[in-house]
């Protein structure tokens, strides 16, 4: 265990935003624990954080933990394992996620349930997991929780009700809890990207070009000027469109 790093938490580390947001902390020296079910991808993910470092002349510092957070109780645990691994915990960010798209009378329990387990339930409880550390952390640093919403969150869109639903949901979710721990140092915000050129959206390549979307660079530049910011100054959400 050390506890000299100042490190961070990335659920979805291996794609993406996650990964993007994962680069960017590791390139300013952070430790960071990646997150995600697949181990391939997880390894894969690693091994390119510990490039990113070493172009940056860091040691690398990359825990990769194989997890699936629809389980109610991967969150104590992959907090538990990151703690184990580095000490503390400064930076936490919920990027892991899952789309659904389709009318409302297309979406089954089940779908309803994954989406929501994913999307929404995961991110309350790797916030509630993870406050402990971060209530440390303030001791001595400017902990913030960054969620990673959606445009989707703000804008409601046909076709995506269940997809909107969790999305206003860590957007409300975090505004609360935003103003609940401003007394304890720990600053909240929930990212609000549009479209980021990314695998989860490969369905609207038909029409939205490239250079429409957002790069997951965007997003993690968004969360390093997020850790760059005194606590009262971080607002509860940033959109990015
Ligand atoms: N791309 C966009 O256009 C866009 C726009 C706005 C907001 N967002 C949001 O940004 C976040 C990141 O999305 P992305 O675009 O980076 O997608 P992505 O490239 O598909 O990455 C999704 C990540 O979440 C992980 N994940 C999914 N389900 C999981 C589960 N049950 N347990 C553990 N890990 C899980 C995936 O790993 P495994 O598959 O290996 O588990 C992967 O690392 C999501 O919350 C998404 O809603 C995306």
């Amino acid at each position: 265990m050390s506890s000299s790093r100042h490190a961070a938490l990335v659920t979805g580390g291996s794609s993406g935003i996650g990964l993007a947001s994962a680069g960017a902390l590791v390139s300013r020296g952070f430790a960071v624990t990646i997150l995600g079910r697949n181990e391939a991808r997880l390894r894969n993910a690693a091994d390119r954080l510990g490039a990113e470092a070493a172009r940056h002349g860091t040691q690398a510092a990359v825990h990769a933990v194989a997890t699936d957070i629809a389980d109610p109780a991967a969150a104590h645990a992959a907090v538990a394992a990151h703690a184990e691994r580095w000490g503390r915990l400064d930076v936490l960010v919920n990027s892991a996620g899952v789309l659904a798209a389709g009318p409302l009378d297309s979406y089954d329990a089940a779908t309803v349930a994954g989406v929501l387990d994913v999307d929404l339930r995961a991110t309350i409880l790797f916030c509630q997991a993870a406050l402990p550390y971060l209530r440390k952390a303030a001791r001595d640093g400017r902990p913030l929780i960054a969620n990673i919403a959606s445009i989707s969150g703000k804008r409601a869109d046909a076709g995506f009700s269940l997809y909107c639903a969790a999305k206003f949901g860590v957007v409300g979710f975090t505004a609360a809890i935003q103003q609940e721990l401003a007394a304890d140092g720990v600053s909240a915000c929930a990212i609000c990207p549009k479209l980021v050129d990314t695998p989860m959206a490969d369905w609207a390549r038909s029409w939205a070009p490239r250079s429409s979307m957002l790069r997951p660079e965007d997003v993690a530049a968004a969360v390093l000027r997020l850790v760059d910011l005194p606590a009262g100054r971080v607002p509860a959400e940033l959109v990015l469109s």
